[in-house]
């Protein structure tokens, strides 16, 4: 029997799509996920936007990691929380979405050496970067991927560092037991280690399709 503070309300829907929507997005925001619709790709949510604004900033974070560029609405949400001196390395294997990006970027008036573009493959990248180097790392690439990206972020990551996993629920799918396709097994076991394996103050946030964060503690 679900308690009065977990149990659903014919509201719920009405609230999270208010969440979702509560920090209004600009034109630049807004051109740039026209960018994703023309290029077949899915960028953060508005929610989840505003939260990556939001992590930034409280965390005064100067050094990000992000895989998956897209067309640069998660990278604009990153670098406008950040200080002059914040730069955010982006990593995508697909060219033509970066170039979107960069145009993103220059849209928003921001200088273009705060944001360091690398077109790879994430798995190929990842580890010629500097360990404990960075304030936080962000992943919305290949699902696939996850627990080798997971590894590589608890490098990259200095203590303190603030991990944060894109689309951690993948539409109703991690949570239903009976769905064992790659890539939902990939997000349940990187959260499953992420809760487990007491490196991480963890928490699974409702914004978009499931924003799991966590803090680098060992
Ligand atoms: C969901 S989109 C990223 C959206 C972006 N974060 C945003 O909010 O605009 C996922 C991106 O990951 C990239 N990607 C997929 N597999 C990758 C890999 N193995 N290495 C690097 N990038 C990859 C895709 O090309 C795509 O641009």
């Amino acid at each position: 029997m679900p308690t009065s503070s977990s149990r659903p309300t014919s509201k719920q829907p009405a609230s999270w799509a208010y969440a979702e929507q509560f920090v209004p997005e600009d034109d630049v925001l807004q051109r740039a996920r026209e960018r994703a619709a023309d290029l077949d790709l899915e960028p953060v949510s508005p929610g989840v936007a505003a939260t990556l604004t939001v992590l930034t900033a409280a965390g005064g974070a100067r050094t990000v990691v992000e895989v998956g560029t897209g067309t640069g609405v998660s990278l604009l949400s990153l670098l406008r929380g950040m200080g002059e001196d914040g730069v955010v390395t982006t990593i995508d294997s697909d060219g033509e979405a970066q170039r979107a990006a960069r145009e993103a970027v220059a849209d928003d008036g921001i200088r273009t050496n705060r944001a360091r573009f690398i077109n790879g493959r994430a798995l190929e990248v990842l580890p010629r970067l500097t360990d404990g180097a960075y304030d936080l790392v962000l992943l919305d690439g290949d699902e696939r991927e996850y627990s080798a990206y997971l590894e590589q972020a608890h490098r990259l990551l200095r203590v303190g560092g603030v991990l944060v996993v894109d689309d951690a629920l993948f539409k109703g799918r991690v949570v239903d037991p009976a769905v064992r396709d790659t890539s939902t097994v990939a997000l349940r076991e990187v959260a499953r280690v992420v809760l487990e394996d007491g490196n991480w103050f963890p928490t699974l946030l409702p914004s978009g399709d499931g924003l799991l964060v966590a803090v680098k503690h060992s």
